[in-house]
C-alpha cells in the first residue's frame, strides 16, 4: 500500500478514534502542544464507555477534564507535572503525581517501567513523502509514540514541521482524525521592575558565546529581555518560548559558538504562541530531540559556556530550592531543572552557570506578601535542587553564590538578596539557627 492509501484507510471521526481506547488502558497524551485536545475532548465525552482509565501527561495547557471528580469511577490522573488542570485532582485525593526526571520518562517507557497502551498526540498532515510532523514536541511523546500498543492522531494543519525527531510515518499510527484548530498558546510573562532587575543580574553572569538552558515559568523568558546586548549566545533547551525569537530576529542567538550542534538551537518542546510555532515551522536553525538526549547531563557538559536559567518557590538558608511544591501541595514536577543544573555544573570547559532566579517575595491574591527566602523548607514540601548541586541564586537585590561556601556563609548571602522588609527577621532566625550573632 502507498503512505496516501495507509493513512485514508486509517482516517475516522474522533469518536471513532477514542472508541479504541477499553476500559484499564494506561493513556499517555502528547506532551505540551502536541496534546491532542480534539481527541481528549471526545474521550471525555464518551467517558460512559470506560471505566478506570489512567490518563498520564507531563507539562499540560490543557482543560484537564478527565480530572473532574464526577468521573473519577471512568478516569484517572497520573502523571509526571501537576498544572492548572490536574493540581485539584491530586489534592482532592483521586490524581497521582510520579516524581521522575524528565529525561528519565522515555527510558521508563523504554524499559517497561511505565507501560502504555495508548498514545494520543497531535501531528502535522502528512508531507509530500508521507511523515507527519509532532512539530512542537520531542520531549517523551517520541518513545511513547515508539511503544504504545496503540496511536491515535489528530491532523491539524496547524501544526508546524520541524527538524529533528518529530517526524513519523503515517504507518506507525493506527487512527487519524482530520481536526484543525489553533495550537494552545502561552501568553510572554508581565515584565515589571523586579523581573528587569533580576535580568540585569543574570545577564552579568552569561558570557558572549554562552549557550543557554531557560525552564519554565516567568523569569527565566523574562531574562531573556535583558540579553539584548550580548553576542552570538546558543540554546540547548529542555523548552523554549517567544522570548528565543525576538534574540534570533536580534542577531543575538545565532548557535555560531556552540561546541555541540554548532549553528543549531536544540529543544525538546516549544510553548509559546503562534508566533513561535510559526518561527518554528520549516526552520533548519531549530531541531527538536527526545529529552533522554537534550537532557541527559553528560550531553549539557559538552556545551561550552554552558548556563541554565530556572526559577523556584523557596529557597532555604542552605540553599535547598523548592521548585514544585507549596508545602505538601503538588505545585509543579522537577522537569529538567536538575539536569541541567548538573550538566552546567559538569561543563567540560569548568565554565558552566547554573542560575535559580526568582523574586525575592510573592504576593498572594488577599495581599499577603510571602518571602521566598526563608530559614526552613514549608512543612510537606520537596526539594528539587539540592544543597550540593545549587550554585548561583539570584533575587532583584543580588546575587548570592552557594559553592564553597559554608551554611552561615550561604545563609548570610542569601539574606543580603532577600527583600529589605524581611531580612531583619532573617537576621533573627539566623542567629537562632546557627547560635551565634549576626
Ligand atoms: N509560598 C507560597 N506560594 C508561592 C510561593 C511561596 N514561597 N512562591 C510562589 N508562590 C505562588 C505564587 O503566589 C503563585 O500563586 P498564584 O498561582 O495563586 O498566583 C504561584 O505560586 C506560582 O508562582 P510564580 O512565581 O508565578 O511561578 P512561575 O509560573 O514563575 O513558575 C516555578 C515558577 C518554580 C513553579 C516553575 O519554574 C517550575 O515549575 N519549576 C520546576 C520545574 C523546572 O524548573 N523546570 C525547568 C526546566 S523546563
Amino acid at each position: 500500500m502507498s503512505w496516501r492509501e495507509i493513512y485514508e484507510s486509517r482516517k475516522c471521526t474522533a469518536d471513532e478514534a477514542v472508541k479504541l481506547i477499553k476500559s484499564n488502558d494506561n493513556v499517555i497524551l502528547g506532551h505540551c502542544i502536541c496534546e491532542p485536545t480534539g481527541l481528549v475532548d471526545a474521550m471525555v465525552a464518551n467517558y460512559e464507555n470506560y471505566e478506570n482509565v489512567t490518563v498520564a501527561h507531563m507539562v499540560s495547557l490543557g482543560k484537564g477534564e478527565y480530572t473532574k471528580p464526577e468521573l473519577k469511577k471512568h478516569f484517572r490522573w497520573e502523571g509526571f507535572f501537576c498544572g492548572g488542570g490536574t493540581r485539584k485532582a491530586v489534592e482532592e485525593g483521586h490524581g497521582d503525581i510520579i516524581p521522575v526526571y524528565f529525561q528519565d520518562v522515555p527510558r521508563w517507557i523504554r524499559n517497561g517501567l511505565l507501560e502504555y497502551d495508548v498514545c494520543m498526540v497531535m501531528v502535522s498532515p502528512p508531507n509530500e513523502a508521507g511523515y507527519c510532523s509532532m512539530g512542537v514536541e520531542s520531549g517523551y511523546t517520541y518513545q511513547a509514540v515508539k511503544s504504545a500498543k496503540i496511536v491515535l492522531a489528530q491532523v491539524n494543519k496547524n501544526m508546524p514541521r520541524t527538524f529533528g525527531d518529530t517526524f513519523f510515518h503515517v504507518s506507525e499510527f493506527d487512527r487519524f482524525v482530520e481536526m484543525d484548530m489553533p495550537l494552545v498558546e502561552s501568553k510572554p510573562p508581565v515584565i515589571g521592575e523586579a523581573e528587569k532587575a533580576i535580568g540585569k543580574y543574570c545577564a552579568s553572569l552569561i558570557e558572549d558565546g554562552a549557550t543557554l538552558q531557560l525552564g519554565i515559568g516567568a523569569i527565566p523568558d523574562a531574562v531573556l529581555s535583558e540579553l539584548k546586548d550580548k553576542k552570538h549566545l546558543g540554546i540547548h533547551s529542555e523548552m523554549i518560548a517567544d522570548g528565543v525569537v525576538d534574540l534570533v530576529e536580534a542577531g543575538v542567538i545565532d548557535c555560531s559558538e556552540k561546541t555541540l550542534h554548532n549553528g543549531k538551537m536544540i529543544v525538546t518542546f516549544l510553548m509559546g504562541t503562534k508566533r513561535l510555532y510559526e518561527f518554528a515551522d520549516n526552520n533548519p536553525m531549530l531541531e527538536l530531540k527526545p529529552v533522554d538526549y537534550v537532557n541527559d547531563p553528560a550531553v549539557i557538559a559538552k556545551n561550552n559556556k554552558m548556563v541554565s536559567i530556572n526559577s523556584a518557590l523557596q529557597v532555604d538558608f542552605m540553599g535547598q530550592v523548592v521548585a514544585c511544591s507549596i508545602g505538601t501541595r503538588q505545585f509543579s514536577g522537577v522537569g529538567g531543572q536538575v539536569d541541567f543544573v548538573r550538566g552546567a555544573a559538569m561543563a567540560e570547559d569548568g565554565k558552566g552557570v547554573s542560575i535559580i532566579a526568582m523574586p525575592s517575595v510573592t504576593v498572594k491574591k488577599d495581599g499577603t506578601v510571602i518571602s521566598k527566602i526563608r530559614p526552613y523548607i514549608d512543612h510537606g514540601a520537596a526539594v528539587t535542587t539540592n544543597r550540593y548541586d545549587v550554585d548561583y541564586i539570584v533575587t532583584e537585590y543580588g546575587i548570592a553564590r552557594m559553592k564553597g561556601k559554608n551554611l552561615k556563609e550561604r545563609a548570610r548571602a542569601l539574606i543580603d538578596i532577600a527583600h529589605p522588609d524581611v531580612r531583619e527577621e532573617l537576621k533573627e532566625e539566623f542567629e537562632k539557627r546557627f547560635n551565634v550573632a549576626w
